[in-house]
């Protein structure tokens, strides 16, 4: 099967319209605290059937990085000779598999969410390779430390866009961290990658909470808080942003799960963190409970330096105070966060261009 980008692009002019009709018997705006479901039709990977690619069309260039569920390769698309990145999952749960394809085809399109160009099997692999767009990302350790105010402002909008979108069709990321976000700094692009392990969200289901990395896990997935929604991502996020506005990275920086909540508790303190378990009718376990102690919340101003001060103003903390909350109904989602007024000027230089 080759020219499967095209196919691609038809699957997903084929949502657009499937879109338009859902479109107009249920509203498509993300509402946070209505816990929307995703359209029926976009329901159930186990059924996907995949149209592959042929393996010859990419040459393999040299390793980018390597995971738990793959190994990932800057590549070449020989017939059109662009590069690309070919990222050759491990032979892990097929569904997994099937899941991680369903939601990119999903999301094809998307604003700033990774390209998915193809799909291939090599002959020695059991399992399939993705062929993505290739962004020349900077590594977030060389690259956060340079940006300035507005580059902030203006990156953060941008993987905002890619979050609202992904959860305005019913996706939960759920492993938001700086080394899923690709930036290209030359071109001001950013990309949102690794849909591996994004779910459907379905109001009252429960999930998995062994899911995003340490420093980023929401409260509640350390409370074992098992029917989270998209505000999970809010999280993260906001845990990206803290590390990025005040220099500290990462911001919460728990050395295994217990502690991670311990460090959360420590900055917006015990008394609040009692009062969403019990919101929840949840408690900690009593060993947890005892590491976590007792602190007063921890006024944001407490984190400005001399190193952080040009980065941090009244907007920012406002703007990390709404994301940094326990209860994940209480966060903003990523639509109200997009017009938050961090923003105006980002939103002023966009709708000039
Ligand atoms: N489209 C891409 N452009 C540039 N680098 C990428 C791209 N996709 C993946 N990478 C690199 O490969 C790494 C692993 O890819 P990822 O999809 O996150 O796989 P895993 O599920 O194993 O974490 C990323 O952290 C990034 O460094
Ligand atoms: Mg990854």
């Amino acid at each position: 099967m080759r020219g499967v980008a095209k196919n691609y692009c038809s699957t997903f002019l084929g949502f657009l319209q499937l879109y338009a009709v859902v479109a107009v018997r249920v509203p498509v705006a993300y509402l946070p605290n209505l816990r929307t479901a995703p359209p029926k039709e976009h329901r159930g990977y186990e059924s996907l059937t995949v149209q592959w690619g042929d393996q010859h069309d990419y040459e393999v260039v040299r390793k980018v990085g390597r995971g738990v569920y793959s190994e990932v390769f800057e590549g070449m698309n020989l017939k059109t000779n662009e590069s690309c990145i070919i990222k050759m999952l491990k032979p892990v749960n097929k569904n997994k598999i099937e899941r991680e394809v369903k939601i990119l085809q999903n999301l094809c399109g998307g604003p700033n969410v990774v390209k998915l160009l193809d799909i291939v099997q090599y002959q020695h692999s059991k399992t399939p390779s993705l062929i993505f767009e290739h962004v020349r990302s900077t590594d977030f350790r060389v690259l956060y430390p340079t940006l300035t105010d507005y580059d902030i402002r203006y990156y953060t909008y941008e993987l905002l866009k890619a979050l609202d979108y992904a959860h305005s069709q019913g996706i939960m990321h759920r492993d938001i961290k700086p080394q899923n976000i690709m930036i290209d700094h030359e071109l001001r692009k950013l990309r949102l990658i690794d849909w591996g392990v994004s779910e459907f969200y379905h109001p009252g289901k429960e999930y998995d909470v062994r899911v995003a990395s340490r420093y980023f896990k929401g409260p509640e997935l350390l409370v074992d808080l098992r029917d989270y929604d998209y505000a999970l991502d809010m999280w993260s996020l906001g845990c990206i942003f803290a590390g990025i506005i005040f220099r500290k990275e990462p911001f919460f920086d728990g050395h295994d799960n217990h502690d991670q909540l311990v460090k959360i508790a420590m900055v917006l303190g015990t008394d609040e963190l009692n009062a969403y378990l019990n919101e929840y009718d949840l408690e900690l376990d009593p060993q947890l409970d005892e590491l976590v102690g007792r602190h007063s919340k921890k006024p944001w101003s407490k984190f400005i330096n001399a190193d952080n001060r040009h980065l941090v103003s009244t907007e920012a903390i406002d703007f990390v105070d709404k994301l940094l909350r326990y209860d994940h109904q209480d966060r903003l989602s990523a639509k109200e966060a997009m017009s938050h007024p961090y923003f105006s000027q980002v939103r002023a230089a966009e709708s000039s261009r």
